[in-house]
């Protein structure tokens, strides 16, 4: 009797089951207008293997790479990374292909031998999508032009465009606009500075709840560095592997009194230079100076003198320098890790 009522209950579970996976799983699981629009990427990014899967059952939030919201049913997350080879081509992206999906919050197209966007079709057709958060694009073949085309994605927290192609002068005034973003990657360029229609002056990169800037490896120097002295949310720069030398003037960066963390390496700076009043830097725990000698240049020793005046330096990094001998007593603070 006991198995009987087992059976009958394993029997209405499964017509549920049936009932759900029929109507409300295929009405609500997936859209049809998000289904449709997945196989139209899946064809403008000329069927690349890894989405071969894609079309096989229904329910699209079952797709590789697509996550939804199951209360909604909406897509949410979209996962496109490294998945077109070589061998396709370069690809123009479509960018209203994406529009459909009005609930996204994260989009990934990195490493897709994506060289720019189709005409007029490029990621201003996104600005509607308000509950867009991260957009990564490394690893494609993204000029500056595409910097135009993101002013509107205002509600972006984190944008990374790490190994394209963006060189020298990058224009900043689109930027500006996405007034939410915390999290910027621009590494693996060879941008020289940031420039603005409205000039050069002061406040170039005006990002005011930035708290992370990844710049390593590029080409700045210390005139083009100034253009971050607006800055004052940042916690996090990286700036390794450009072309910064001699003085590093930190009374420049003044504002900067939240950055916790400095990453210099492979730089050639030979001081830091701060005035007693200078209260930039002040919260600075980390710094690595790592392969600042690669050039065959000996560590200069006012550099590990000036960075003494950081008062809350607690970790630094010196490998890769060949180092040799003893420091003498200047760097005695007991707090400084080699
Ligand atoms: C899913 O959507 C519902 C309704 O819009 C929302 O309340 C909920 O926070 C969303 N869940 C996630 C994980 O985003
Ligand atoms: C881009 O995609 C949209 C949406 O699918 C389509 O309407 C439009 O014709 C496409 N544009 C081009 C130039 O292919
Ligand atoms: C920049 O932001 C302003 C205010 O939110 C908006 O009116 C403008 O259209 C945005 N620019 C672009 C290119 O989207
Ligand atoms: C720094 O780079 C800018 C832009 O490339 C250039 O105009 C300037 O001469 C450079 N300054 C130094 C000190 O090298
Ligand atoms: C450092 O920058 C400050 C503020 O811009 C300036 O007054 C000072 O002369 C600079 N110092 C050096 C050594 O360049
Ligand atoms: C460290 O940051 C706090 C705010 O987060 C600020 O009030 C304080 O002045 C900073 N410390 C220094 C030494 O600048
Ligand atoms: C040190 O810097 C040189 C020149 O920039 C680079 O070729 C080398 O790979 C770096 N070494 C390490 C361990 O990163």
């Amino acid at each position: 009797m006991g198995l009987n009522r087992f059976s009958s209950l394993a029997g209405t579970l499964m017509i549920y089951a049936m009932v759900l996976s029929e109507s409300w799983w295929s009405c609500h699981g997936c859209l049809d207008e998000e289904r449709s629009a997945l196989l139209r990427i899946q064809s403008s990014f000329n069927y690349p293997i890894f989405l071969q899967s894609w079309g096989e059952v229904a329910d699209c939030c079952s797709w590789e790479g697509v996550g939804c919201n199951f209360t909604t049913g909406r897509v949410v997350y979209l996962d496109l990374s490294g998945i077109r080879e070589e061998g396709l081509g370069d690809l123009y992206l479509n960018v209203s292909l994406f529009r459909p999906f009005q609930e996204l919050q994260s989009l990934h197209l990195s490493g897709n031998f994506i060289v720019g966007c189709v005409e007029n079709e490029g990621f201003e057709r996104l600005s509607g999508l308000d509950s867009l958060v991260e957009l990564y694009l490394d690893e494609n073949k993204f000029d500056n032009n595409i910097l135009s085309s993101l002013g509107g994605l205002s509600s972006l927290i984190s944008l990374s465009l790490s190994g394209n192609q963006l060189k020298g002068a990058i224009s900043v005034d689109e930027l500006n606009n996405l007034t939410s973003l915390q999290w910027l990657e621009f590494g693996g360029n060879e941008i020289e500075s940031f420039k603005s229609i409205h000039g050069t002056g002061y406040d170039l990169l005006r990002l005011r709840n930035l708290e992370y800037l990844g710049l390593n490896p590029n080409h700045f120097n210390d005139s083009t560095l100034s253009s971050l002295k607006g800055l004052s949310s940042f916690k996090y720069l990286n700036i390794a592997y450009n072309q910064l030398k001699g003085s590093f003037n930190v009374t420049e960066l003044d504002a900067l009194i939240n950055l916790e963390s400095l990453d210099l390496a492979g730089n050639e700076i030979d001081k830091f230079v701060l005035s007693k009043d200078t209260r930039g830097f002040g919260n600075v725990s980390f710094i690595s100076l790592s392969n600042s000698t690669s050039n065959g240049r000996a560590l200069p020793f006012t550099l590990l003198q000036s960075l003494t005046k950081f008062p809350n330096l607690r970790t630094l990094y010196l490998d890769e320098n060949n180092l040799e001998g003893s420091f003498g007593t200047t760097l005695d603070k007991g707090n400084l890790w080699y």
